[in-house]
């Protein structure tokens, strides 16, 4: 059986509180002379909480943004034109539970010829019980990882991230793309992959739920590292760079499916406690712009700190397996790739 770190947010609450006071080792690496000027960034779930701050301090570096949501269109593209100084953001709508949005959002994308410098995977739920998506799938395992294998499976074949890889095109380039997966810290610790009850949909309550959460970032950053592998040429050098990273505890809207009475409660210990969302996205700039990052791939930050994952996230094994099984599931249903 699958199980994450946490079994309980009070558990997982302190924990964030206590990181926050760990020294940020590459705090001062990140400067306003990191510039994404003249470079095209995705940031999925961007128009509140996290992504919202990484879209308005991308846009401010200069980047051609580009926020892909599925709710505050275009009030919330509006707000990080305001905040940033800057014009170049558009919004395009995506529903990661719903695999037929991912589809349009895709091609939409490639007909309109768009080349991606940077892409976030930043969108995710932590919801309090199972739900069922249109697809059948359990919310957090298609929000959080299933959806994400189908997002890069169409732009890498498409060539909306340019690659040699998986697309013949343009791979020439100064600088190579970069994709950067929005984790959490609480994967580690979690169990291995549960290939039994892999993409079975089951009901639980908020205990499972929580351990859903951090076990879900386990899979998520076992794939992306199976990812950076098959990106990488035989010498393991970067074809796209494809790193990780835990912003640490941020104050947003993650508990707004929580039971009141701990929704209230968590969110003023979110207020007190966590970081805002704007000083939460400065690692995310350092990954996206720093020159200090070009080449580096499989690359893992907790807040400003390098770290390791969980070691389980590099057994190459189950990094085969996961993109197999992943793949699989998508060819049997309605995300057909
Ligand atoms: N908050 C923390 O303390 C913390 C700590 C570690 C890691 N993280 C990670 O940070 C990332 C951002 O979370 P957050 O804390 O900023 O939470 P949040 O405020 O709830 O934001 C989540 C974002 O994901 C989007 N999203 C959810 N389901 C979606 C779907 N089906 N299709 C498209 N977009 C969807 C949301 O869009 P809607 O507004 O339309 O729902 C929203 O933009 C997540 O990956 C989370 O796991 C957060």
């Amino acid at each position: 059986m699958s199980q994450g770190r946490f079994k309980n947010p009070v558990e997982a609450t302190l924990t964030g509180i206590k990181d926050l006071f760990r020294k940020q080792d590459l705090a001062s690496a990140l400067t306003e002379s990191d510039r994404l000027d003249g470079k095209t960034c995705l940031v999925t779930g961007a128009n509140t909480g996290l992504g919202f701050g990484i879209a308005v301090e991308l846009a401010r570096r200069g980047a051609h943004l580009i926020m892909a949501c599925r709710s505050g269109i275009p009030e919330k593209g509006e707000e990080v034109k305001r905040l940033s100084g800057s014009d170049k953001v558009e919004m395009r709508y995506i529903d990661l539970s719903n695999f037929e949005t991912v589809h349009a959002f895709c091609a939409q994308l490639a007909a309109d010829g768009v080349r991606l410098d940077v892409m976030v995977s930043n969108a995710g739920v932590a919801p309090p019980h199972a739900i069922k998506t249109v697809d059948g799938f359990d919310e957090i395992f298609q929000v959080n990882f299933l959806a994400k294998v189908l997002l890069y499976r169409e732009l890498l074949h498409s060539g909306v991230i340019p690659n040699s890889i998986f697309s013949k095109g343009d791979n020439i380039r100064t600088n190579i793309p970069r994709i950067v997966f929005i984790s959490s810290d609480s994967h580690q610790g979690a169990s291995e992959i549960d290939w039994e009850e892999f993409g079975r949909y089951e009901e639980y309550g908020i205990r499972k739920a929580m351990s859903h959460y951090s076990y879900y970032k386990l899979v998520m950053n076992t794939y992306a590292t199976e990812l950076s592998r098959r990106l990488s040429d035989a010498q393991g050098k970067p074809k796209v760079s494809v790193n990780v990273m835990c912003p640490g505890p941020v104050d947003s809207d993650i508990v707004r499916k929580a039971p009141t009475l701990l929704k209230g409660f968590m969110k003023i210990i979110f207020k007190i406690f966590f970081r805002s969302p704007a000083k939460a996205a400065l690692p995310v700039a350092y990954l996206c712009a720093s020159d200090a990052v070009e080449g580096k791939t499989n690359y893992y930050l907790h807040m400003f700190n390098e770290k390791r994952m969980d070691a389980k996230c590099y057994d190459a094994e189950a990094g085969k397996k996961l993109w197999e099984r992943a793949h699989a599931l998508l060819m049997e249903g309605s995300g057909q790739v």
